[in-house]
């Protein structure tokens, strides 16, 4: 790429590694993207197989709710698997995965192809048929990838609920989604500790009424309750003659349904995005391919979890579509040393490195000694997702990991978007802290409250303004809500939900959510959530949550909780809430700090104002308070 003069602190990757990758001619790339969208998208489509070819790319009659290669029939786990199985790839690694206690297991894409036939043939035995809902909670391991290749092979839609969630983020997960069969493992190890995630889902089973089947994957070994007529062993199944080692694959219109996956808006309930076979297929294999840009020699680690879009598209679907090898991680990242992670990377020889910077924080605490004892020399990529990534985390990365010579990812999308929007390839000139510019063939902009576009550096609503394959189609069951929560702003254009400025090189430079969703250590909260999960101890009145910066988290959650009168305030209250919280949502979920407050302040509709909250515990100025009610 030529080097044009860039403002500001700028890196470039070297020249063999910008020669070798996809990517090469970039910004010719995005030129013929930008003179054809649906050529691009059609180019990008046809490196997949499909069973019968499209006869449209875009279909926007009926906006916003775009379609994608209608008439076209594919399936992506026939992709990710079969397409592999059938050249030289059969015997290349598909997955390398290392338990938190040092277990090691392996499968080749023959492998992991019979084990999803496998299972999803015991699936079918179930009653399980295309279209039907099926959850899945479990920790880190490989039977959760089996399990959501299996459902995607015979058409069923799979819901994926992060393992850290508790009972009621289960339950409801499970009822909104009216799930006939639930996947869970007995438990999985975190930091040394056994999650008893079997005991969470019979909790929640008490509270939902649709789940006929729940499958147990043994992990932990440790006693369950089996209730008879229900509940079934996973390695039991597999072992019966119906588990027979293919299956054949359904195949799916390009805009059939491929997952749910939950995630938290402005108000109330989480909704359940939906991702399509076709459109999020050529979306995140074409994505993968030119940011990471993978070869058949990498060793790809994308170190989320499955139980978020991040793992979805980038641990699950993106690396298989691309026939490549990825390591999966049950574990902390610190268990039981800080270079758990260094030691794995040496051990398994990672070429790219995928992860959040809530993370990188973490381990910059622990000094560069750790990291230092290992040999990173294999690292080539480096990325980073889920929240901004400070300079200084930045550098620490790209300094001490990438020792310097390891260009950075920083990849800006969401649930919703399914894939990459904002983000570089090897070649683009990199600036600390922003993804670059928009994937080829995205347009987007930044507005004002009026809806116009702001001019360079100013702050405004970070907005797409051209559809792209791997877009949420809906939010299921409420189509209302989709349009209304993300068309309606400016109509016709998709709204982010963040704030963010654009420099002078075109250059975008997140600055955070605009709405009420926290994002701690990346993960995405609604602060609905945490107070309704607050409200229902029988102690609370009211609950008001707000996020504060927070140095390895990004943002901490801060709770504000009126008690009902007579109840005494305590510090075993605090406790005995933020544990609450924990049962209900998640551990991730837990207030860092409670405070008691007799009054939360509110509009005159009634309506907490946290952003009060807020400029008050950071000793701010709360700016209007003219709709303040008292
Ligand atoms: C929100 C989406 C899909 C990635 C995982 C999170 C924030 C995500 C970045 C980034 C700055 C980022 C945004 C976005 N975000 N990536 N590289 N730089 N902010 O998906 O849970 O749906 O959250 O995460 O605020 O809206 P998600």
């Amino acid at each position: 790429m030529e080097k044009k003069e860039f403002s500001g602190e700028v890196y470039y990757a070297s020249e063999k590694i910008v020669d070798n990758a996809h990517g090469k001619n970039w910004e010719e790339i995005c030129k013929s993207a930008e003179d054809s969208l649906e050529g691009f998208w059609a180019k990008e489509a046809e490196e997949l197989h499909w069973f019968k070819k499209w006869d449209k790319v875009l279909d926007d009659s009926n906006k916003p709710f775009y379609k994608w290669f209608t008439g076209g029939q594919t399936n992506i786990a026939y992709n990710c698997l079969d397409r592999h199985t059938e050249t030289y790839r059969r015997n290349k690694l598909a997955l390398i995965w290392e338990g938190e206690n040092g277990d090691f297991r392996s499968f080749s894409y023959f492998a992991l192809r019979r084990d999803t036939c496998r299972f999803a043939n015991v699936l079918k035995s179930l009653g399980v048929k295309k279209g039907d809902r099926v959850t899945i909670y479990m920790g880190r391991i490989p039977e959760l990838m089996i399990a959501m290749l299996a459902c995607a092979r015979i058409g069923a839609i799979h819901s994926v609920v992060y393992g850290g969630f508790s009972v009621e983020a289960l339950h409801e997960r499970l009822e909104d989604s009216q799930s006939k069969v639930l996947i869970v493992s007995d438990g999985s190890f975190q930091r040394g500790k056994t999650v008893y995630l079997k005991q969470i889902a019979d909790e929640a089973l008490q509270r939902a009424a649709t789940v006929e089947s729940v499958l147990v994957v043994k992990r932990t070994g440790e006693p369950v309750n089996m209730e008879a007529g229900r509940d079934m062993w996973y390695h039991e199944l597999m072992k019966l003659p119906i588990a027979n080692n293919n299956c054949n694959v359904e195949v799916m219109d390009a805009e059939d349904p491929l997952f749910l996956l939950y995630t938290s808006g402005t108000t109330g309930k989480p909704k359940a995005i939906l991702h399509t076979h076709g459109g999020y297929m050529v979306g995140v294999h074409s994505t993968l391919k030119y940011v990471f840009d993978i070869h058949e020699d990498d060793r790809y680690w994308c170190a989320a979890d499955p139980g978020w879009i991040t793992g979805h598209s980038y641990i699950v679907y993106g690396p298989l579509l691309n026939g490549a090898t990825s390591f999966m991680y049950e574990g902390a990242p610190t268990h039981p040393f800080p270079h758990r992670w260094w030691q794995m990377i040496e051990k398994y020889g990672i070429n790219i490195l995928y992860t959040a910077p809530t993370a990188i924080r973490g381990f910059m605490k622990y000094g560069d000694n750790w990291p230092n004892r290992s040999d990173l020399s294999s690292l080539r990529l480096l990325g980073s997702v889920g929240e901004p990534i400070n300079p200084e985390a930045w550098r620490w990365y790209h300094k001490i990991i990438g020792k310097e010579k390891c260009p950075i990812m920083d990849t800006w999308w969401q649930t919703e978007t399914g894939m990459f929007i904002i983000a570089p390839t090897p070649g683009v000139p990199l600036k600390p802290g922003s993804g670059t510019k928009p994937f080829a063939g995205i347009k987007m902009d930044i507005f004002n409250e009026d809806g116009k576009s702001v001019g360079p550096n100013e702050e405004g609503y970070l907005v797409i303004t051209t559809p792209w394959p791997a877009m949420l189609r809906t939010i299921y069951n409420d189509p209302d809500r989709y349009v209304s929560q993300y068309w309606s702003r400016f109509p016709g254009v998709y709204m982010t939900g963040d704030s963010a400025r654009r420099d002078e090189d075109g250059y975008f430079w997140i600055i955070g959510r605009v709405d009420d969703v926290i994002k701690v250590s990346g993960y995405r909260l609604g602060t609905a959530e945490i107070e309704s999960a607050l409200v229902s101890h029988p102690a609370v009145a009211e609950a008001a949550a707000i996020g504060l910066p927070h140095e390895v988290k990004g943002n901490a959650i801060y709770a504000y909780v009126t008690l009902k009168t007579g109840i005494e305030k305590s510090e075993k209250l605090i406790e005995e809430l933020r544990q609450h919280v924990g049962h209900e949502v998640g551990p991730i979920a837990k207030p860092e700090h409670i405070e008691f407050t007799d009054l939360l302040p509110k509009t005159r509709s009634g309506k907490i104002m946290r952003r009060v909250l807020k400029a008050k515990a950071l000793g701010q100025d709360p700016g209007n308070l003219s709709t303040l009610e008292e």
